[in-house]
This record gives C-alpha cells, structure tokens and sequence, in this order.
C-alpha cells in the first residue's frame, strides 16, 4: 500500500504538460504493431496500463526499442502477422489494453490467455466478446464473462456489422482492430459518437475507413478489411483526462494561474472543458494546431468561481472518465450540478458512482446517487475532508480525491496511490511542482 495525504494550498501557479494520452498511446503500439515497416512513436505515455500492451504485443513477435523515454520504435508483423504467445498476457489495471488487445487477436489464428489484476477481473467481457464471436472467434471466459479469459482466434473470420449496444469506444476499437484481418467491409454503427482515435489513427496507417455522421447524430463507420498497413510517425498529444486534474486543482483555489502546454483537444474527447467553461470557469485555449491528425493547443487556467449546472447524458462518451474530477469540482460550485446518465461508470476501475459518493460523503460534500444520476449540492465554503478515503484500485478516483484535499479544510489521505501509474506517472512531483502539498504520511 502506498498512502498519500493532500493538504490545503494556497495557490497553484506554472507552465507545464502532462503525460501522452493513453487512448492514443494504446492505439500507437497495437496499430504499429501490425503495420509493415517501423514506427515511431514520439511522447508515448509511459504508464503501467500502456507498458503491459507493449509487452504484450512483445508477447506476440512484435519487436519494440524504446530509443529514449520520449522516442519509440516499433516493428510491425503485418496484419495476420501476430504470434501465438507462449505465456498468459497480464494487462494489468488496463480495460483498455484487454479489450483492444482481444480484438486486434480475435481473427488471428493463434490463441492468446488474458488476465488482469483483481480490478480488471471483476469488469464485463461479454461486451467484447459477443462481436468477437460474430466474426468467428470464441473467447472462453469464467461465468460473468470476466478474466481470465481465452482467445480462439477465428481460422476464417467473417466481416459484420455491429451496432453498438453501449456508447464506448473499446467496444468500437474491438471491433473494428478485429475486422483488420478480416476479409470485406466491417461496419460499426454508433448511436451515440465515442471517442475516434482508432479511426484516425488507422487512417493515418493507410487503412481505408468511410465515416457517415447519421441526422440523428451517430455514426456509421466502415473499415475494409486486410489493408496494408504501412508503419508512420506518430506524435502523441498530452491526455485530457489527465490535464483535467490539474485544471480543476487551478479553477478551485484562489489565486491560481496555470498554462499546460499540448492538450490533446480531439472534439470527442473535451466535454470536460465545455462543462467547466458552462459552469463559469476561465479556461482559454491558445495556439490551437494539429498533430498527426489529432487537434492540440495550450490551455491557460485561471480560478474562478463555478456554478451547478445539469450536465446531459448526450456529452457522456465524450467525458466518460472525467466525472470523478467533476463532481470534485461541483462540490465548490454555487449551487447543485446534476450529471446525467452515468450507468457506464458502474464498470470502470471501479465502481465510480459509489467510489464518488461514498468518498464525497465521507469529505463532507453533499452528493448523492438518484438513478443513473449524480446530484452535487455545492458550496463555495471549502469542505471538511480530514478522512481517509479508499482508492479501490482506480487511478482517477486516487487523484480526483487528492485534488480536492488541495480545496479542504483538513487534509485528505489516500489509501493506496499505486494506481495512479497506470495514467500519470510521477502525478505527486507533477503537482507538488506547481504548489501542492502532496506527501506520504510521516512525511516532512
Ligand atoms: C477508452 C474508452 C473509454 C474510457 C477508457 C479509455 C479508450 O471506455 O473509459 O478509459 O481508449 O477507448 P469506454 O469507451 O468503454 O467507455
């Protein structure tokens, strides 16, 4: 266990960056991984979910220099090229990893054991699986359709069509990493548009993809199978799930000013900003360009007073893991903020509607659960805190909770911050660099 106790600060202030973003980084390595020729890779983020897929595809003959910390290489196999690994593929706290991974194998002809940490072995794989099965593979996983699991990859995989039963970009990833080695058109039809670095990023490899955005606001996105993939460069742009915590940290103490340099701004990706700026926060986007096909810019922060505001279920996937920081950030709003429609984070790292709402209560806030809703009472008084709060294996839930003991009365202790690696590595330096007090109990 790795406690971690986050004490009131008087302002935060500097110009820094965050780490890669971890969808992208993700879809780098496995797409390099089975183009033709190298890849570089450039600001990968270096957290423990994204090392596990590299080793993994390690695993399966894809051979992988990491140049220096910032520059990666990678050495494709091809499509169809991946190898049968010999040894069971741990990806760790990673759903990401898992379900991408289980697609990019599922129309190989290898088989390929999966597990995860106690995390990851309790979240839903039936999900992935059930498509997966429509093209041919079998995945054998225990009751409840969790890891371990076994891969069968399907010897003649058949393209299909697939609409999505969920809003998420895993399952689309899935799907479509698997209809790259199968023959003729895979079609993905989203009512509700996730997350498309998987899309770009495939159409940045060569691979041939048709978008249609629907009148009622989905998506039909259709791949053609066994492409040539050719290796590129690829530059990763800062994760805005991970800019969010020290966005939120800067909007909720006085005083503060802060600028993050190279935050990935993919529309899919901002509904965060679009809520705090809604809610009165001062977020300026500056020198707005594009990287590899991804859209960047500065971000300049300055704290400012928010108010409650209701938050529609529509803006879910495009911030899916930014509700933790939010509801943090509600609790220091003038009034009540409601965020719709949050069944998906039942199946996260954790359960974040009772991880959020029992660490909150716990602090003192006023929050509760009312359906698939969370309903934030906020107040510009800063909160007790002075409580230990349980990061139940969850990264986000770890450093939403030490962002808000930066706002609180008395401080707030973390249980275990192990899991904040698997995002933002070296997130305590980060944020105590810019004026937070973050630091191990006994610590001076
Ligand atoms: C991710 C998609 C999201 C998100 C996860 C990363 C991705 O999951 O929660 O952290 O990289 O595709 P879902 O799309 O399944 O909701």
């Amino acid at each position: 266990m790795n406690r971690l106790i986050s004490a009131s600060v008087k302002t935060l202030k500097g110009q820094t960056s965050v780490p890669g973003d971890k969808s992208i980084s993700h879809r780098a390595l496995m797409i390099g991984g089975v183009a033709v020729g190298p890849t570089t890779i450039h600001g990968l983020l270096m957290g423990e979910d994204v090392l596990r897929t590299a080793r993994a595809l390690e695993e399966m003959g894809v051979k992988i220099d990491r140049v220096t910390n910032n520059l990666w290489r990678v050495y494709g196999v091809g499509v169809g090229g991946l190898k049968e690994p010999t040894n069971v593929l741990d990806l760790g706290n990673s759903g990401t990893g898992a379900r991408l991974l289980m697609g990019l194998v599922a129309t190989n002809p290898i088989n390929v054991q999966m597990t995860g940490d106690e995390s990851l072995r309790t979240r839903p794989m039936g999900r992935i699986s059930t498509p997966l099965s429509e093209m041919g593979a079998q995945v054998i996983a225990r009751d409840g359709d969790t890891m371990p699991l076994t891969v069968l990859g399907a010897r003649m995989p058949t393209p299909i069509e697939y609409k999505l039963p969920v809003p998420s970009a895993q399952i689309k990833s899935a799907v479509l990493l698997a209809g790259l080695s199968a023959p003729g058109q895979t079609r993905i039809i989203e009512t509700r548009p996730s997350r498309d670095h998987t899309e770009l990023m495939l159409r940045h490899f060569g691979a041939h993809l048709a978008i249609t955005n629907e009148e009622t606001g989905g998506r039909i996105i259709t791949l053609t199978g066994q492409p040539e993939l050719e290796g590129q460069e690829v530059v990763v742009p800062g994760d805005p799930s991970s800019a969010a915590f020290p966005i939120v940290a800067a909007l909720l103490i006085r005083g503060s000013e802060l600028t993050i340099n190279n935050v990935g701004l993919n529309p899919l990706r901002t509904g965060l900003f679009s809520t705090l700026r809604e809610m009165g926060a001062k977020i300026e986007i500056s020198n707005p360009r594009e990287q590899a096909g991804e859209p960047v810019a500065d971000l300049i922060v300055h704290s400012s007073q928010l108010r409650g505001i209701t938050v529609p279920a529509e803006r879910v996937p495009s911030m899916i893991d930014e509700y933790p920081i939010l509801a943090v950030a509600a609790t220091a709003a003038i009034g009540q903020t409601r965020m719709r429609g949050l069944a998906e984070l039942r199946v996260k790292e954790s359960n974040r509607l009772a991880a959020i709402t029992d660490g909150l209560t716990a602090c003192g806030a006023n929050i509760k659960i009312d359906g698939d809703d969370l309903i934030v009472n906020g107040s510009p008084d800063r909160i007790p805190g002075g409580v230990l709060i349980e990061s139940r294996m969850d990264h986000r839930i770890a450093m939403s909770f030490l962002v808000l003991g930066m706002n609180s009365k008395k401080p707030i202790e973390i249980d275990d911050a192990r899991h904040i690696d698997t995002s933002f590595p070296n997130f305590t330096g980060f944020m105590n660099k810019l004026g937070a007090k973050i630091i191990k109990p006994g610590q001076k």
